[in-house]
């Protein structure tokens, strides 16, 4: 008998609905994309028939391909309106201090700054060892881009008061080999923006490129601007702002793989483009790291952006600005919490004033009831805390959260802080990543209750978190990387 059921490739294929139920099943281990419970990784915005509307759009365009425009006008034209909207709603197009913005459609975040520092790289070739300055508090994809890219990163610590960088920290960070400075608009790990005018000045000052990145709250703040929030100058309107990057996959609320890389005029982006003639195949030439691009993203986040349109936007950002307001309040009214900074755009972040209230397990609390936090980890002086990523479909649930959140205290104080084993902890404190072998790591995880019998993780991560919290930041990413290893294995 073959069993049909396991592995992706069976001996005899698997008709369609049994293929979907088998799906469905998968997605039953997820955590909740809709309901508004989960604040990190989905950005829902609650309206009925998006998802609908998205998935036919998607479907329509799964296999054209975007590698040539020329065979594929559809996908061009759809680009082209996408990067247009986005460039309008931050400062660019007729009539703009940016008319010539321009810009590509990238799978993502973290694609668009991995472009935005090559273009800045590749703009000066003369430099042989190139920088970039980094706020610490800018998103890990620069580092990412740094160590792909071969640039070095020059990180600015952050006022542990304000969670900005300080403009004269920046400006003594730019060095001959600068050839790029950014800054956030807002920072993910607690929402709030960077000072972009005074940095885009010691930039443009330095002659250097200024990228910021609103890939968070590019398609937050100017609707929030709009509604009459206090929104700083951070896009295009800001003379030496060069370029910015904003997702659509996350406030445009589009599916996944879909983010807009802006530059102020096509002279800043040529240096982004990668051709190459110089082989007997087709005569490539790439403005973003994919060559193949599937249409599926692209005309999703077409069909978002036409059928929720400005006025849609402007509903959602003030049901997101409300939700927001609401779980503030419910953070400020419970004693041993603070929040790390007044909201000014889609997140919360609170961190614990009580060393009896152990975070890590206050996130396990919130889980148990249904909420879907992100922790965050100590840092650099900054304490660890947990965020919140908060979408229009939070805004209903706003009321059920500062019940919880408060019971969720009471149960996380009696439980007291995550007592590591003594040796695990002697160990977190001692390890070097490189003394780390196969034996320690199948160990450590074991102790932990990852990987083990009963799924992939534990119920609770406190112990992991906490294990995680006191290790040197080197330490952190090697375990992490042991620790994602382990759980990516073939299923056979
Ligand atoms: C400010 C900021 N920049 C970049 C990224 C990376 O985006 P992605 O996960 O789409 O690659 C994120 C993701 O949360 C972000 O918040």
């Amino acid at each position: 008998m073959i069993d049909n059921r396991a592995g992706a490739l069976p001996v005899e294929g698997v008709p369609t609905e049994r293929v979907l139920d088998e799906i469905r099943g998968l997605r039953g281990l997820d955590r909740p994309t809709h309901g508004g419970r989960l604040f990190a990784y989905v950005y829902d915005p609650g309206v009925p028939g998006l998802d609908e509307l998205a998935h036919a759009a998607y479907a329509g365009s799964a296999h054209v391909n975007g590698l040539d425009p020329t065979a594929f006008p559809s996908l061009l034209a759809m680009e082209n309106a996408l990067v247009g909207a986005a460039a309008r709603l931050l400062g660019g197009g007729p009539g703009t201090s940016a008319p010539d913005a321009v810009g590509s459609v990238t799978s993502g975040g973290t694609e668009s700054l991995i472009l935005a520092v090559k273009a800045a790289r590749d703009a000066r070739p003369e430099i042989a060892e190139p920088r970039i300055v980094v706020p610490v508090s800018g998103h890990a994809a620069f580092a990412k881009a740094a160590h792909y890219l071969r640039v070095a990163l020059d990180p600015v610590a952050v006022d542990p008061a304000t969670l900005r960088p300080t403009v004269a920290d920046v400006a003594a960070a730019i060095r001959p080999e600068t050839v790029l400075v950014a800054c956030s608009a807002p920072s993910y790990a607690h929402g709030v923006v960077d000072p972009v005018a005074e940095i885009a000045a010691v930039a443009a000052a330095a002659g250097v490129r200024c990228h910021v990145d609103a890939c968070f709250g590019g398609w937050t703040l100017p609707w929030l601007r709009r509604l009459g929030a206090p929104v700083p100058p951070f896009d295009f309107a800001v003379d030496g702002v060069t370029s910015i990057s904003v997702d659509l996959h996350k406030y445009a609320y589009a599916p996944k793989g879909v983010s807009v890389l802006l530059h102020r005029d096509p002279g800043l982006r040529a240096s982004q483009y990668f051709a190459y003639a110089d082989w007997p195949g087709y005569t490539m030439v790439n403005p973003v790291i994919a060559s193949t691009r599937s249409g599926g993203p692209i005309a999703a986040a077409y069909a978002t952006l036409r059928h929720l349109g400005e006025d849609g936007y402007l509903r959602l950002a003030a049901l997101t600005r409300d939700a927001v307001a609401g779980l503030a309040d419910a953070v400020r009214g419970v004693d041993g919490l603070r929040l790390m900074a007044e909201p000014e755009s889609s997140v919360v972040c609170f961190t614990s004033t009580d060393p009896g209230l152990d975070l890590f397990v206050l996130v396990d609390e919130l889980t148990a009831r249904g909420w879907h936090t992100q922790p965050q980890l100590t840092y650099a002086g900054l304490p660890a805390s947990v965020h919140l990523t908060v979408t229009a479909a939070v805004a209903p649930r706003v009321a059920e959260f500062g019940p919880d959140l408060a019971d969720a205290v009471a149960a996380a104080r009696p439980a007291g802080p995550v007592q590591l084993p003594p040796e695990l902890l002697a160990l977190a404190g001692s390890l070097t990543p490189e003394a780390l072998t196969p034996e320690l790591i199948a160990g450590l995880a074991a102790g932990l209750g990852l990987g083990g019998g009963a799924g992939p993780l534990p119920d609770r991560m406190a112990m992991v978190n906490t294990l995680l919290n006191v290790a040197p930041v080197r330490l952190r990413e090697r375990l992490l990387v042991e620790f994602v290893g382990l759980l990516q294995r073939p299923t056979w």
